[in-house]
């Protein structure tokens, strides 16, 4: 059996935007029956929330956006042996990415570097900690397009 190919998302807590993109990936990835190719996981480059479920608002937009459930998921810290065995590892924003690099010499990709619309890319994934549902909803906005873009990127680099 070939080796499932492995994705790594972080953010700074792993709480609210990369939990969103784990979730948002997997649901890509089985809306085209490839979820058995892959191992998926998500990160946080701090130790603040480790243990916990996603925040309340990442849970509630995708579930009411797509009836995905990620209330099972825990914050877990990036450490170095991720950064060595994941094949793709995907930051949130610019910090995420700088903090990463301090653990590795991997490749370190930035998610909106897959925006579809080219003046979107190069930048980050505004942090909705603490805020209203309205930040929830762009913020699953920009992760739905991008992960899903990514995968098109993977795939092609994969083919
Ligand atoms: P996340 O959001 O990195 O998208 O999970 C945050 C969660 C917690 C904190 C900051 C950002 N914090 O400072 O505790």
């Amino acid at each position: 059996m070939t080796q499932p190919i492995k994705v790594m998302f972080f953010c700074l807590g792993n709480i609210c935007r990369s939990p969103l993109a784990e979730g948002l990936f997997l649901y890509h990835l089985e809306e085209r029956g490839l979820a058995d190719r892959f191992h998926v996981e998500s990160s946080g480059t701090s130790a603040y929330h480790v243990g916990e479920a996603p925040d309340p608002g990442s849970q509630a937009v995708i579930r009411q956006q797509l009836g995905v459930d990620i209330s099972h998921q825990r914050s877990q810290q990036l450490t170095k042996s991720h950064v060595r065995e994941f094949d793709y590892l995907v930051a949130m924003d610019h910090s995420n990415r700088q903090n990463a690099e301090r653990l590795g010499d991997a490749d370190i990709l930035l998610l909106r570097d897959f925006e579809p619309e080219p003046s979107h890319r190069d930048t980050g994934v505004p942090d909705p900690w603490g805020g209203g549902g309205s930040q929830f909803q762009n913020v699953y906005e920009i992760v739905y397009r991008c992960t899903e873009s990514f995968l098109d990127h993977v795939l092609e680099q994969e083919e």
